[in-house]
């Protein structure tokens, strides 16, 4: 049995939608709440599979969890480093960041790594890189990362990052909080996710400056405590219900934003005639009109450039200007798979070389088709529910662990969506 969602597209839509906590910040912070010698609460923590995935992982590490109406409350005394070289550590990608975290606290750690991405190549050689500057000894053994202090505890270094890249900034300010001296990361990514976790670690006591910018300063302490903090909105959800709303919607309000986290997206959308109100912490389109919606080039970029993640999404929206828009997306040129079932349901778009070729306007009816990777799922939601007819959506695990509560948030703009087993 296979669970597929179902989409009766063509509707208009219209409401309200509240966005969540951010998931690239929670899959960072959970990990990093181990690091506390004393009880972490987290508010607004979205309610995805990824969560309850680690939820799991820092219980068979010892910690005691409770996790309800988004606050997640951890006493992490007892917790221990547990060797993870297989099993629920390999359900996904994020868990690399128990490597900084258990390097920091424990100055040792065994993690499997997941299997392969659709985004293509996905190499962790900046997070080891980062790791071996600051005293560690890094093995990979039968698919597992095993890393070890060569020292009692880890020495403060300077370390330039060759790629800008998230999750390698933020696995060394977790193993470099606890290290002996200041280092300092150059040509760090600057993404509020990143923020967000060095808000968590100062919170409980670290001692971390110049995040947000490419040059960060961990001065190392000998001790972090409990604290309290609320996880920052996820603008890549935000991004996604603004590009559902641009396509189908007729008066659609998206709160809980920070709009200052999209401002490249929002610029885009205003540049192709989208109707977008920006208000203190919220967005409002009003019904697009179709006749004098413009093509776009869009071309991705670290923070705070266009994001990777909301390429896909903008996609289907790209099908209903007049002409044709070309994205490249420099972060990930093989993020491409969501374009062949598009195909399928009708859209004029191709690849070429790096660029992807979006013809506009492109007439959606519905087909089964596959979701490769979490946005490329939102994509395919999106197109859905443009299509005249009814769309199946297979690999539907990829869009529920980024989405919380998708189908009902749809259904209660309006929408005919439903989740079968077949
Ligand atoms: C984070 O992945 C996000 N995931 C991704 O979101 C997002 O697409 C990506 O950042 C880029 O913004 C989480 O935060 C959990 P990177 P991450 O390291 O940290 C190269 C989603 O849909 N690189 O910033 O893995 C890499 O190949 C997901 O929510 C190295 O070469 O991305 C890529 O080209 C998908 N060596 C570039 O850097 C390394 O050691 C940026 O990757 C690490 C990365």
């Amino acid at each position: 049995m296979t669970k597929k969602i179902v989409i009766n597209g063509g509707k208009k839509l219209s409401g309200e939608v509240s966005i969540s906590g951010a998931k690239n910040s929670a899959v960072a912070l959970i990990p990093a709440t181990i690091m506390a010698d004393s009880t972490v609460i987290l508010e607004d923590v979205p309610d995805i599979s990824d969560v309850h995935s680690l939820i799991e992982i820092i219980r068979e590490m010892g910690a005691v969890v409770t996790f309800e109406d988004g606050t997640l409350t951890v006493d992490p005394a007892n917790v221990f480093a547990k060797k993870m070289p297989t099993g629920k550590i390999q359900s996904l990608r994020a868990s690399y960041y128990f490597m900084g975290a258990l390097l920091g606290k424990f100055g040792e750690a065994v993690v499997g790594l997941p299997g392969g991405c659709h985004l293509g190549p996905r190499p962790i050689d900046l997070h080891i890189k980062g790791f071996e500057a600051l005293g560690a000894q890094v093995e990979t053994i039968n698919g597992a990362v095993h890393l070890e202090s060569k020292n009692e505890r880890l020495l403060a270094t300077r370390i330039f990052m060759d790629t800008v890249s998230v999750g390698a900034t933020i696995n060394v300010i977790l193993a470099a909080v606890r290290a002996q001296g200041v280092t300092v990361i150059e040509n760090a990514a600057r993404e509020p996710e990143i923020i967000d976790v060095a808000t968590l670690l100062n919170n409980m006591g670290a001692k971390i400056r110049g995040v947000g910018t490419n040059v960060i300063r961990i001065q190392g302490v000998d001790e972090l405590h409990g604290c309290r903090h609320s996880v920052i909105p996820d603008r890549i959800e935000a991004g996604t219900y603004i590009s559902i709303a641009a396509a189908v919607g007729e008066n659609i309000t998206i709160k809980n934003v920070i709009t200052d986290h999209i401002d490249s997206f929002i610029s885009k959308l205003d540049e192709m005639g989208v109707d977008i109100t920006i208000g203190e912490d919220w967005v409002r389109i009003n019904k697009t009109d179709f006749t004098q919606l413009e093509p776009s080039k869009i071309k991705t970029f670290a923070y705070p450039g266009f994001a990777t993640d909301l390429q896909q999404p903008i996609t289907p929206l790209l099908l209903m200007a007049n002409g044709t828009s070309e994205i490249i997306d420099t972060i990930y040129p093989g993020r491409i798979n969501h374009i062949p079932e598009l195909v399928r349901m009708g859209a004029k778009a191709s690849v070429e070389g790096d660029v992807i070729l979006v013809q506009g306007p492109s007439k959606l009816t519905g087909a089964e088709v596959a979701a490769s990777d979490l946005r490329a799922g939102a994509c395919l939601v999106i197109a859905g529910l443009m299509a005249e007819g009814e769309t199946k959506i297979t690999n539907i695990e990829y869009i529920l662990r980024g989405y919380s509560d998708i189908i009902n948030t749809l259904n209660s703009l309006g929408a005919d969506v439903r989740l079968i087993e077949e």
